[in-house]
């Protein structure tokens, strides 16, 4: 089955390094995978002409106004972008992004038809504590609140333990699938749809491929091992 392969580059790479980046992933990941890529924002166009999917790595939930150093959903959508990402841990945990103001960015993307990579999972201090099923639940009941069923199926999931974020530490196999069975069957029991779940947290060459033969995992999120060009291809090139 197709998987979904997201590639947050966070905030990294000058312009020169970007150039560079670009001349070495164009046309050498084969599109058996839907491979979308998110830059820091002023590089999307610079994306564009290398033909795979795009994603905004934030965003704003107003169409427009005085919002100085925003970019809203309409203007990553009519400028040709697919997806945003939203509620990832960096932006929840580095600049205060609550459940609330997720749950507006998510339904002010639907509302454009742009496609949200929406990110949950708990922190190290959460895990220790035993909260971890309790905050999953938290975060995607206050995220998706109010959000019409139908609108649903454009929002992908994306599982990430915060703990396992840049750490080289990942949960077990059977840890990510049942984690995976969890989340959708809270969403399940909510909403009675499928959702698309991918898995992310230090991603990379050794334990791409076992994860991704996780049952219903979708997809992966990856961030480090998305930065060095050449890894990339070749960890891509293992899941052809
Ligand atoms: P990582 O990052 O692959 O470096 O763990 C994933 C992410 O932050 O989305």
């Amino acid at each position: 089955m197709r998987k979904i392969i997201a590639l947050n580059l966070k905030m990294n790479f000058d312009y020169e390094e970007m150039n560079h980046y670009l001349d070495v992933v164009t046309n050498k990941i084969s599109d058996k995978n839907e491979i979308i890529f998110l830059p820091s924002s002023i590089y999307l166009s610079m994306f564009k002409k290398s033909g795979y999917k795009l994603g905004a790595q934030n965003v704003y939930y107003l169409d427009k106004g005085s919002f100085t150093g925003e970019l809203s959903p309409s203007q990553i959508k009519t400028f040709g972008i697919d997806y945003a990402l939203i509620g990832h841990s960096n932006r929840r945990l580095l600049f205060n992004e609550d459940d609330h103001l997720i749950n507006s960015k998510i339904k002010g993307c639907l509302k454009n038809n742009l496609k949200v990579i929406f990110c949950i999972g708990e922190t190290e201090e959460e895990k220790r504590l035993r909260k971890t099923a309790l905050v999953i639940e938290r975060q995607i009941i206050n995220g998706l609140k109010g959000i019409d069923i139908e609108a649903l199926t454009d929002v992908v999931i994306a599982y990430e333990p915060v703990w396992s974020i840049g750490s080289g530490k990942t949960l077990s196999g059977p840890d990510i699938e049942d984690s995976i069975k969890y989340i959708a069957k809270i969403i399940n029991k909510e909403y009675g749809i499928e959702p698309k779940i991918l898995y992310g947290g230090s991603v990379n060459k050794t334990n791409i491929k076992s994860i991704l033969s996780i049952n219903n995992v979708a997809g992966i999120l990856v961030g480090t091992s998305a930065l060095d060009p050449h890894y990339l291809v070749s960890m891509l090139d293992m899941v052809d």
